[in-house]
């Protein structure tokens, strides 16, 4: 719900638990009123009166309280919107007016010597409330955006503020950690050119909170490319969060005269239901208008590249499909190395044709084949890459990033495409929209696995489009194949987490979690993990025992696949290794899954133990039913092993335990726990409840 002040300067947006509330003076100060609990429009009218501190000579009254902070004048904190012209740098503007559409509010700035026109948009969807901004060129002279964030996020005054995010690497995803803030700055980001494993864009602040109780500000960008958030605690120790695109304030883009920038999506939420509360507004945010057809449920998989690598045929993978199908798989990946020249990762980057020798008839014959098996066919690319050894690095070495005169990087033996060339995009268009259509492809694995380092286009001025550019096309190359091609589902991977945001979200089906699938250390991931995304996009994959990728870990089956039931499940091992009896003991499992995967997949997520080394768990609750995963690493002094305190149940019903067939009281549930018979080391359980 938006109210509007009579004066017309002073804004209210409601959820359906928080309030956010901004107001522009008559001297065109932009102000931040109010993140929280509902208020009523006089609440914020009061808040838009409250005469600014009276600070004198060296700090700014409106440092921390400026709802979009631009450079120059008189503030002093990291601006937002950092614009420079051939005749002076920063911004003076001046309210023009409001309008709505919808459900949509737009303020419209003007800076009439710099020809600049600053529009902020907000929108509340559920309680996230979306910010963006558009910047529009409207002078004769090209400016220079060094900076231009898409939000700046205010905190009430509390003492002792705690930042929680989520940090990592390769194969080490999205962990959470948490820590007191304190004077100064806490920058995160990537200047990689893509999301990167090393944060995921979200960052959480509270004083007080626990997983259940307590107030939560989440912030989360939609970006898929470089990006920063800075949370910085100021000299009066109020907070503010800003973030956008780019990493550094060195020049984003140019916009020549007419020309017009959009930032993404930096989106907020408030909760006053803890961590776990926040969650799952987060999750159900993009349930709802985030993941595309997210009400559908996402098929259980197998992928072919821990079995095989690139040592791939069309023989090999029927019979991997046989048994894949024969434990109750409903989509078959091909993993790399099905196109070009690649047997290896030296080549056939950039060739997306069928390798004749492995694939003699393309890949319709084994599509087909999939596809009578009942189950349907995914393919793995990477199509924003190219091997030096490929047909077209030879034909167009000047299609990659690279600078005159300087060293061309590569990492795995690749280089990245400039994806902002034209050409490269109809090149890329051409390739997929036939490779799509010359089998029955349901599903693309899309995969990106290198940052930037020689980011230059030569013969482009600076700053140079390509970084942004990159992305907007990788945007509209998804946004395009998936138009065309409706029925198929497309994952994000970028070396397993590595472009996980809002805004690959808005464009792909689920996302590879992370390439490390050990069951055990997965937990954390994703713990981290379900922080802000939803199990519906967690791709997660039963693998080999011991480990093949990491860690040569030993782990039971049941441990295996109750760790990857969190999220969307998948089977990665070599299904030709296996035994019967695995196979069968697999099928079990996978036909498990799927009785509990409308509630995983759809249901509210309550994280009821952390992975800390004990006994950890998950609850999903979707009407009726409720589900726990437990699973307990290891068991020490023979201590009994403590029973969940679940969440989400009528205290006053009672409920059926299918695994058991005891009846359970609900208030005995929610206050005295559910035993899980765990004990031992690494062991798990899956406990599904059902009202009666
Ligand atoms: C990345 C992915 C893996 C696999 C390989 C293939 O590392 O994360 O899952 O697809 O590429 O080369």
């Amino acid at each position: 719900m938006l109210e509007i002040a009579e004066n017309g300067r002073t804004w209210l947006l409601s959820g359906t638990t928080s309030s956010y509330a901004v107001h522009v003076t008559e001297d065109h100060e932009f102000l931040h009123l109010h993140w929280g609990p509902l208020i009523a429009l006089p609440d914020a009218e009061a808040l838009a009166v409250r005469p600014l501190p009276d600070y004198r000579g060296f700090e700014s009254p409106l440092d921390g309280r400026e709802e979009y902070p631009v450079e120059g004048g008189p503030r002093f904190t990291r601006p937002a919107l950092s614009v420079r012209t051939d005749e002076r740098r920063g911004t003076e503007w001046r309210f023009e007016a409001y309008d709505t559409e919808g459900d949509l509010l737009r303020l419209r700035f003007r800076d009439a010597e710099a020809g600049l026109g600053i529009a902020l948009h907000y929108r509340m969807r559920g309680d996230v409330l979306e910010r963006w901004v558009t910047l529009d060129n409207q002078g004769p002279a090209p400016l220079e955006l060094l900076r231009a964030d898409s939000a700046t996020w205010t905190l009430p005054d509390r003492e002792g503020w705690r930042l929680s995010h989520l940090h990592g690497r390769w194969a080490a995803e999205s962990r959470l950690v948490s820590a007191p803030l304190t004077y100064g700055e806490k920058v995160i980001g990537s200047r990689r050119g893509h999301t990167g494993h090393q944060h995921l864009p979200w960052v959480a602040l509270d004083t007080d909170a626990t997983e259940e109780h307590g107030e939560v500000y989440g912030c989360a960008l939609g970006w898929s490319g470089s990006w920063r958030i800075a949370v910085a605690q100021l000299p009066d120790a109020r907070v503010q969060i800003t973030g956008g695109a780019g990493h550094d304030d060195s020049g984003l883009l140019r916009l020549a005269a007419g020309e017009s920038y959009t930032t993404p999506v930096f989106a907020g939420l408030w909760s006053d239901q803890g961590f776990g509360g926040a969650s799952r507004a987060w999750h159900a945010y993009q349930r709802t208008y985030v993941v595309p057809d997210a009400e559908r449920d996402r098929p259980v998989l197998f992928n072919s590249w821990e079995a095989t690598e690139f040592d791939i045929s069309e023989e090999q993978q029927a019979t991997l499909a046989r048994r894949a199908a024969a434990i109750g798989v409903e989509l078959f990946v091909v993993d790399d190395g099905w196109f070009g020249a690649r047997t290896s990762d030296r080549a056939g980057l950039g060739d997306w044709r069928p390798n004749p020798d492995r694939f003699p008839g393309g890949l319709k014959p084994l599509a087909d084949y999939v596809h009578a098996l009942g189950m349907q066919f995914g393919i793995w690319v990477e199509p924003e890459m190219v091997n030096p050894d490929s047909e077209l690095y030879r034909a167009h070495p000047d299609w990659v990033q690279y600078q005159t005169g300087r060293n061309r990087t590569e990492f795995r033996n690749q280089l990245v495409l400039n994806l902002a060339r034209p050409d490269v995009q109809d090149y890329l268009w051409e390739q997929l929209d036939t490779l799509l259509s010359s089998a029955p492809i349901d599903y693309v694995k899309w995969d990106f696995n290198r940052c930037f380092t020689d980011a230059g286009w030569p013969g482009e001025g600076y700053p140079q489009r390509l970084w942004v550019d990159h992305v907007n096309a990788l945007y509209g190359l998804l946004d395009r194949l998936r138009a065309a091609h409706p029925g198929v589902a497309f994952e994000s991977c970028s070396g397993g987490g590595g472009r996980i945001d809002l805004g690959v979200l808005s464009r792909t089906d689920q996302v590879w979690t992370s390439d490390n699938t050990d069951p055990l250390d997965r937990l954390a991931i994703q713990h981290g993990f379900t922080q802000i995304h939803p199990a519906r996009v967690m791709a997660a994959w039963v693998t080999d025992s011991p480990n093949t990728q990491l860690n040569g870990r030993v782990s039971s089956l049941r441990f295996r696949f109750v760790s990857a039931m969190a999220g969307v499940l998948g089977v990665g091992g070599d299904l030709a290794q296996w035994t019967e009896e695995e196979l069968a003991e697999a099928g079990e499992w996978v036909e498990l899954y799927k009785k509990i995967r409308p509630l995983v997949q759809h249901g509210d997520l309550y994280r009821l133990r952390p992975p800390r080394g004990g006994l950890s768990a998950v609850q999903y609750v979707r009407g009726d039913e409720s589900v726990v995963l437990a699973w307990l690493q290891a068991q020490h002094y023979g201590e009994p092993v403590p029973a969940l305190r679940l969440r989400g149940l009528d205290p006053t019903a009672s409920y059926e335990c299918l695994e058991t067939g005891e009846i359970h009281r609900g208030a005995v549930l929610l206050h005295h726990g559910l035993r899980t018979g765990l004990r031992g080391d690494l062991d798990a359980a899956v406990l599904r409840l059902r009202r009666i």
